[in-house]
């Protein structure tokens, strides 16, 4: 029996794919590549020195889902293909809305066809929206969402939950991100965002091998100790391992179960400068300037939940997270090359 990762050429589906192989699962990958490459699917596997089938193909279209689900026996499917760029998606929200929240149907309802009734879904912090004060707990009110991939997220989180209600066999985990960071610490694979680098740590390490000048502080006027925004960084592999975790917990029982998946633990934006910093020996030159519509002073999450029921906890450091981004970056200074 084998785990469909959807989306996993990408960023977290790769390292997923790695943790999995590792643990012994068979997996089986379809991606489009709008956002990734093949090479990073070679990467996963030389790191593994496994193989596994791949289907290049969009979740959009029923008939390459009903071929991968006719020609394989697959218990799971780990869901990480869509849309995530946040400016990006406040330009062109239908083709946000149909990828993310289109693709979403499609896939269940094949899944449902074939009698595939675990899912385990990304979602991410951002559906907590602006209102809620950190640490945030999955029983908090959703859905103040401030732009189209948010609500993307947020109505995919309806739609599943709608989903098991009116069949209680299925069993969906819908997994809450907080930011995740770092690489594979091999330095084969890692976060190769296309074009200008929005998120923080890939403007750091793109900084770092000179892409650019500086890095551009986004606000040093909000209430959090030094004044930057503060998050919960975590690590992808930690992430990852998340995952196999939900992966777990769907074997023997059917539901929905929500989990935040952070370190509990928010970094500023300085703190995450001066950690890299101490990683790679470099100095990162900063310009503030003011702050970034749309953002919040601080995020973090509570983890409990997850530790409590899935037995998962985040392991590895800050420290871990800036040394992994920069050797990725560093060995791989134009990412994939795609
Ligand atoms: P990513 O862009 O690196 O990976 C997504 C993958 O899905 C890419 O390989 C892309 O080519 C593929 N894809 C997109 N649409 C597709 C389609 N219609 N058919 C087939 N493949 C398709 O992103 P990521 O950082 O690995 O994120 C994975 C998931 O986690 C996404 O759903 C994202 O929204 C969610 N998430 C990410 C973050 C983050 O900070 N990276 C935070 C919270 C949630
Ligand atoms: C952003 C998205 C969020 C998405 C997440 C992962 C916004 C408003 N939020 O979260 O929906 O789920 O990415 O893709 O875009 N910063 C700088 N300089 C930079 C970049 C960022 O100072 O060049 C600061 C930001 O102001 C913030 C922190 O760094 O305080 C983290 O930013 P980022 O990495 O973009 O993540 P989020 O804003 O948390």
């Amino acid at each position: 029996m084998a785990i469909l990762i959807t989306g996993g050429a990408g960023y977290i589906g790769s390292h997923t794919a790695v943790e999995l192989l590792n643990s012994g699962y068979e997996i089986i990958v379809i991606d489009n590549f709008y956002n990734s490459s093949k090479t990073a699917l070679e990467r996963v596997k030389s790191i593994t020195n496994k193989n596994f089938k791949f289907y290049e193909g969009d979740i959009l279209d029923k008939d390459i889902l009903n071929c991968i689900f006719s020609e394989n026996k697959i218990d799971s499917v780990i869901h990480f293909a869509g849309l995530k760029a946040v400016g990006e998606s406040s330009k062109i929200p239908l083709k946000y809305y149909e990828n993310n929240v289109t693709g979403t149907i499609t896939l269940c309802k094949v899944m449902a066809e074939h009698n595939c009734k675990k899912l385990v879904f990304s979602s991410s912090a951002t559906v907590y929206g602006g209102n809620n004060v950190s640490p945030l707990k999955e029983e908090m009110p959703v859905g103040a969402t401030t732009n189209p991939y948010g609500t993307s997220k947020y109505m995919i989180e309806l739609i599943l939950t709608d989903l098991q209600k009116s069949d209680s066999d299925f069993g969906i985990c819908l997994l809450r991100y907080f930011n995740p960071i770092g690489a594979h610490e091999s330095g084969l694979i890692g976060e190769d965002p296309n074009g200008i680098p929005n998120n923080l740590m890939p403007r750091i390490t793109q900084t770092a091998v000179g892409k650019f000048p500086y890095l551009t502080v986004f606000g040093t006027d909000y209430d959090t100790h030094d004044g930057t925004g503060v998050r919960d960084y975590i690590h992808v592999v930690d992430l990852a391992k998340g995952h196999i975790k939900a992966v777990l917990k769907l074997q023997n029982t059917a539901g929905l179960f929500t989990y935040n998946l952070g370190t509990g633990t928010g970094y500023s934006v300085y703190d995450l400068v001066k950690a890299f910093e101490k990683a790679s020996g470099l100095t990162i030159p900063c310009k503030v300037e003011k702050r970034r519509a749309g953002d919040i002073a601080v995020c973090y999450s509570d983890p409990s939940k997850a530790e409590k029921e899935l037995n998962w906890k985040a392991e590895k450091t800050l420290d871990d997270m800036c040394a992994d981004s920069y050797r990725w970056q560093k060995n791989n200074p134009n990412g994939y090359g795609k």
